[in-house]
């Protein structure tokens, strides 16, 4: 980096430098940071979480200003904003829209890190922030679904709020304080809007951190080979700067699509229903980025010794987000990318394939051959995590590695 390195060029700029280095920090950090040139498009998708959490605090922050969290007002608060508040209704689509834009995001990037190795060293805690920022969003996510108070989110929050209840000893007591009282209402609802007005910006300064962790040792990359030499990189600026960019302009069309032509298609109908707590509705489902984790709850329904099945369905979503923060260790192959990984290629798609499997099986009803599928795909999770990825580890032969990163962008003649 020396030969870019920040000279401030006038002494108003070194003035500042001596007391705030704030250019120099963006111009070593934003601009010359030294990249990867062999980064693909599955690497634009940080820079568009970025752009995902910026959509959401804005319209979010536009929003509360018309919206009221009172359960005699808060429908017909979101209602108003959708027909009367000038924009609103964009405004609204484009926030609603944006939180399943956001995990779409976020799923790319994970599986993006599970197939190339980002996970490994010197990554751990670069990527143990990453998961800590995802249950986050999931929790900022489902607190958000509540808001417009209609029949699945007075649901919702009463089944999910419910399975506190199963902890040990103070399970009780836990219910109690997240609800407010007995019962979801709402004290439920004004805490939830003041938790999800906070949470996004808890995350963006994980975020902060997540970006800070990533630039002490740089970027993995897809052949997974470190840097070696300058011949190996490229400045951030103007060459990522621009691919995410394009990148984000590309996503941008889809969530537009939805914004414009088909805003509520995404959401369930029943929660353009009051919130009822005399009716209950016939299938009480998250919305789609939370029903993996939701089939993984509903598939322990037995006993083990003392352990109760709602425990137990605690326990085993509990140890499904361990399992992720925990796959460092339990993945200890040498060699980071799947590209040089043979076998490890196909246990990733299978566990893909379950992946979205947990997925469709979240929004099915509890009953006949998807009650075994659930209990099915929830063991290959666990399975994959603790059995594949350690056995393949110690018995896989990886194929062999480039020597370095310009060799495989260049050939071996112009490396
Ligand atoms: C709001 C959510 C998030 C934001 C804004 C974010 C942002 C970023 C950015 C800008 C990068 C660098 C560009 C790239 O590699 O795509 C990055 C890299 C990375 N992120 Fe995230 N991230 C988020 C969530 C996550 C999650 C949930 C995980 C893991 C579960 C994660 C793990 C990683 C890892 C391991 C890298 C290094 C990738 C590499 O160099 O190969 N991030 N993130």
């Amino acid at each position: 980096m020396s030969e870019h390195s920040y000279v401030p060029g006038t002494a108003a700029e070194k003035w500042l430098d001596d007391r705030l280095p704030v250019a120099r920090f963006a111009k070593e950090h934003l601009m010359d940071f030294p990249t990867p040139k062999n980064l693909n498009y599955w690497w634009t998708f940080g820079a568009i979480l970025v752009m995902c959490l910026a959509v959401q605090i804005v319209t979010g922050i536009i929003l509360a200003m018309h919206y009221t969290p009172n359960v005699a007002m808060a429908f017909d608060s979101v209602e108003h904003i959708r027909r009367d508040v000038n924009g609103g209704r964009i405004i609204q689509a484009t926030h609603a829209v944006g939180a399943s834009m956001f995990f779409l995001a976020l799923y790319v990037h994970i599986f993006r890190n599970l197939f190339f190795g980002s996970y490994k060293a010197p990554r751990e805690i670069l990527y143990i922030i990453g998961v800590i920022i995802f249950i986050l969003t999931m929790a900022t996510a489902f607190m958000g679904y509540v808001l417009p108070w209609g029949q699945m989110s007075f649901w919702g929050a009463t089944v999910i709020t419910n399975i506190f209840s199963a902890i040990p000893v103070v399970g009780e007591s836990v219910l109690q304080l997240l609800r407010g009282g007995f019962a979801v209402g709402n004290p439920t609802l004004n805490r939830f809007f003041s938790l999800h007005y906070l949470l996004p910006f808890v995350i963006a300064a994980l975020v902060a951190l997540h970006i800070w962790a990533l630039h002490v040792p740089g970027n993995n990359n897809p052949i997974g080979v470190d840097v070696k030499s300058t011949r190996d990189t490229v400045p951030f600026h103007p060459y990522y700067t621009m691919k995410d960019l394009f990148a984000m302009v590309l996503f941008m069309i889809p969530f537009a699509w939805f914004i414009f032509f088909a805003p509520d298609i995404l959401g369930h109908p029943d929660n353009y229903i009051q919130a009822n707590s005399q009716v209950t509705p016939a299938h009480i489902v998250p919305e789609w980025y939370l029903l993996p984790f939701y089939t993984i709850l509903r598939a322990i329904d037995f006993n083990v010794l003392f352990i109760n099945s709602q425990l137990g369905g605690v326990i085993a979503m509990a140890l499904s987000m361990i399992a992720l923060l925990v796959v460092p260790w339990l993945d200890t192959a040498k060699v980071r990318s799947g590209l040089f990984r043979p076998v490890f290629k196909w246990f990733y798609l299978l566990f893909l394939i379950n992946f979205i499997g947990l997925t469709y099986l979240g929004a099915q009803p509890a009953e006949g051959i998807y009650v075994v599928l659930a209990k099915v795909c929830t063991a290959y999770y666990f399975i994959h995590f603790f059995v594949v990825l350690p056995v393949l580890s110690r018995i896989e032969k990886p194929l062999p590695l480039p020597t370095s990163i310009s060799e495989n962008v260049l050939g071996k003649a112009h490396a």
